[in-house]
């Protein structure tokens, strides 16, 4: 009797929650299927689409560059590419002005790696915005601009130009590193010097070589998420697997130039769904040759309070922060920013 209502739980609860249970009384029927849908049930998948789609086209797009940024000064070998919306003028400002600033980030790198820092961002839906970003673009040369609306919805589309921008751009020739960062990330400067070290050693001849690589927040059982009042909710026809190969977190992730290339190449049969880092883990998940390094433990993601944040930032420091305000970016910023050299941070009251 037990082991039946906790089937019986299983079934209304999570595993068959959409299958409508009309018949509760009818106690042999519903344990007979529930066993039935155990043995049917969709499989957790290591390689979801390759054996399905192969070479058809299931996402076809076909978007426009329609801004690029000025080409690499000619040694860059570092790509900072930030996925950013169109309205948020202060965040890449932000940006622009601490850790990502080349001239800052190149302090703490190794002799001979040169930085660049561009963004990426779609349409928006206002033409005084666009007026905006047109003199942005004039100002600083660093936007990527496709044409198709700036959503979170289309935030897939986002990552996908991205890719095709990286790897069809030959601004940069000597880029090996693609540093793909949310423009609400914050790096510790002095834990990435280290960071940095300990990657490219880890890394070894696979960074040499720029095979297909990808680092980062990665787990190997993230789970689609079925509530659909949820943000994030993904219907089984948008994927229909149990599980993803690969979660990948969108904060801040590392690839190669060529594994860039390859993602967007998969892309056109790879079913599209908006959560963007998780279909980017999708699609890396299809390159047989894919090397991935899990970096989980430098991200203070499971932080989201700055007084939490900052207590790490000095004494066991974490190298990604995600900050929910341009505030809280600022605060944690000017932690590791000595006074007499950035008078500004004097007034952020850390
Ligand atoms: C994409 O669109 C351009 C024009 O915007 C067109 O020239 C090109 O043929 C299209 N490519 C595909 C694959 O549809
Ligand atoms: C690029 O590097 C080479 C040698 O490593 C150097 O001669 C050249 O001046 C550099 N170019 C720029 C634009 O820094
Ligand atoms: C248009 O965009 C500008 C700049 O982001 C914003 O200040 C303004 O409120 C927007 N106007 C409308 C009608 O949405
Ligand atoms: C995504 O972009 C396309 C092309 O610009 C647009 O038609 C669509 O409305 C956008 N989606 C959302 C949810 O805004
Ligand atoms: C993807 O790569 C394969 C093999 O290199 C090539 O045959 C195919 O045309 C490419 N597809 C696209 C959409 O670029
Ligand atoms: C370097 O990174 C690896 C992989 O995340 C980790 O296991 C190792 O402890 C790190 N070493 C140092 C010195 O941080």
């Amino acid at each position: 009797m037990l082991l039946f209502r906790y089937i019986l739980f299983l079934y209304t609860t999570t595993i068959y929650a959409e299958v409508h249970i009309k018949q509760q009384n009818n106690v042999q029927k519903i344990l007979h299927e529930t066993l039935k849908k155990e043995r049917t049930s969709p499989p957790s998948i290591k390689i979801p689409y390759k054996k399905e789609y192969g070479d058809v086209t299931v996402n076809p797009h076909n978007f426009t560059f329609i801004s690029q940024p000025e080409p690499c000064e000619g040694n860059e070998t570092i790509l900072v590419t930030a996925h950013s919306a169109t309205q948020n003028f202060q965040r890449r400002s932000a940006l622009r002005n601490t850790w990502a600033n080349p001239i800052i980030l190149e302090k703490y790198l190794p002799k001979g790696h040169q930085s660049k820092l561009i963004f990426i961002l779609g349409l928006p839906s206002n033409s005084s915005e666009q007026t905006l970003i047109n003199y942005e673009q004039e100002m600083y040369g660093d936007l990527v601009q496709v044409n198709f609306m700036d959503h979170y919805r289309n935030n897939t589309y986002k990552a996908i130009y991205n890719m095709k921008w990286i790897s069809s751009y030959k601004g940069c020739p000597k880029a090996k590193l693609v540093v793909k960062v949310d423009d609400d990330v914050i790096f510790n400067l002095q834990a990435f010097s280290s960071f940095f070290k300990n990657f490219t050693d880890t890394l070894g001849d696979s960074f040499k070589l720029s095979s297909y690589f990808i680092a980062g927040n990665i787990g190997e059982s993230g789970r689609p998420q079925r509530d659909p009042a949820s943000k994030w909710y993904l219907s089984r026809k948008d994927y229909k697997y149990d599980t993803f190969p690969m979660w990948l977190q969108g904060l801040t992730y590392f690839l190669s130039p060529r594994l860039a290339k390859e993602i967007y190449n998969l892309s056109f049969t790879t079913p599209y769904i908006f959560t963007d880092d998780v279909y980017v883990g999708i699609v890396a998940g299809r390159v047989d040759e894919i090397r991935k390094y899990p970096f989980n433990q430098f991200y203070s993601n499971s932080f989201s309070r700055l007084a939490k944040q900052s207590k790490y930032w000095n004494k066991k420091p974490y190298v990604f922060y995600h900050s929910h305000s341009i505030e809280d970016f600022f605060r944690l910023w000017c932690l590791s920013c000595n006074p007499a050299t950035c008078d500004w941070c004097s007034q952020a009251k850390v």
